[in-house]
């Protein structure tokens, strides 16, 4: 590993935007420390691969709203991390363009985004073209800047060797401009239980505690949650491993003495269900407080969410431009007839 380094990583804006404590746990927190321990960061919200699946106007900007103000709120350092929106950087598609060239067929047909979908029965001749040429764009994503890792989690590792094998194609053939990126290896950490269906927390099975809805709704998700199966009144002793409600209090109840009456209690049978949920509710808006707070005042100010972006959007440009003029050079497009500008 170096010692001084750049990182760059994108999220997509699909399913609803929302986050919930599970990406919180598994995404977020290792985020806020890397960023602290990387020199330079790019972190950009990937709204055009969101469009493979997201094909509605008001679902599309809902998401990506949701995204931002999410990771404003948990505290991006702006001042060190270029944050940006994807479709702001036209570079993005246009290398896209040139790298489908040096791609090959049957490297993309090897993609999991695209084995996946044929896996579920999918005819391939009705794949849209967005997701088949998924990982070429996320390659553009990377190449442009240069960056010395991309941590990304485990489903996403194949695309940053397809990202490091169009590199090495467009290098062979046209000349040495890309730096082949390495994968920053995010200690994996476990995945979260669901509230009520028994997998990972996940937005597409609904069985997750967003961190950012209205209380109301944090409610219902917290009081739907699956506990011990087998407890059938306050009285039964109750397993407390493997119970989702105490997995939770666990993990965000800062308040350990709490969560070890509670988990005592529970054993001996003398607390019912509704007030270790209740206690976890009140742990996790506590928990979030400052965040939740923030989320809505930054909510209240769409001008200063704007400068953001276009701040970030300004930095990451000036990168993506510099990369693009070499490789307009490398491949002959620039000619003596240029007048070409960004
Ligand atoms: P979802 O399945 O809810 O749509 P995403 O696929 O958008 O979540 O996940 C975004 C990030 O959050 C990923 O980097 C993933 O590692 C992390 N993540 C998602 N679900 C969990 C979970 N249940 N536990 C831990 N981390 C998770
Ligand atoms: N495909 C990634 C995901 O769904 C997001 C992404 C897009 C990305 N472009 C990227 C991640 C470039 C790292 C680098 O999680």
């Amino acid at each position: 590993m170096k010692n001084n380094y750049s990182i760059l990583t994108g999220i997509t804006p699909s399913g609803s935007g929302e986050v919930h404590i599970g990406n919180y746990l598994g995404a977020v927190v290792p985020f806020l420390e890397l960023q602290k321990k990387a020199d330079k960061v790019y972190f950009f919200i990937a709204d055009l691969h969101a469009l493979t699946t997201v094909q509605n106007k008001e679902e599309m900007q809902r998401n990506v709203e949701n995204l931002v103000l999410s990771y404003l709120a948990f505290g991006i350092d702006t001042e060190k991390v270029v944050f940006y929106r994807q479709s702001d950087i036209p570079q993005h598609t246009e290398l896209q363009s040139i790298l489908n060239n040096v791609t090959p067929l049957s490297l993309i047909k090897r993609a999991h985004a695209y084995k996946d979908k044929l896996q579920k029965g999918a005819d391939p001749e009705e794949i849209n073209m967005g997701l088949f040429s998924y990982p070429v764009l996320m390659a553009a994503d990377i190449l442009l800047y240069d960056p010395d890792y991309v941590p990304v989690g485990d489903d996403q590792k194949q695309h940053i060797e397809i990202t490091r094998d169009i590199a090495g194609f467009f290098n062979k053939t046209f000349g040495e401009i890309f730096i082949l990126p390495d994968i920053y290896n995010m200690k994996e950490s476990a995945r979260l239980v669901g509230t009520y269906v028994k997998r990972k927390m996940s937005k597409s099975l609904h069985n997750y505690i967003a961190v950012f809805a209205d209380e109301k709704v944090i409610r219902k998700q917290v009081m739907s949650c699956f506990t011990d199966p087998n407890r059938k009144k306050v009285t039964d002793p109750g397993q407390v491993e493997g119970n989702p409600v105490f997995t939770y209090h666990r993990l965000l109840n800062d308040n350990k003495e709490e969560v070890a009456d509670l988990e005592k209690r529970y054993t001996e049978g003398s607390v019912a269900d509704v007030e270790v949920k209740e206690k976890l509710l009140q742990a996790i808006l506590l928990k979030f407080k400052k965040e939740r707070e923030l989320y809505n005042e930054l909510k209240e100010h769409p001008d200063k969410i704007k400068n953001i972006l276009k701040e970030g959007a300004e930095k990451a440009r000036t990168q993506a431009v510099k990369k693009m003029i070499e490789v307009r050079e490398k491949i002959g497009i620039t000619n003596k007839y240029s007048q070409f500008t960004y």
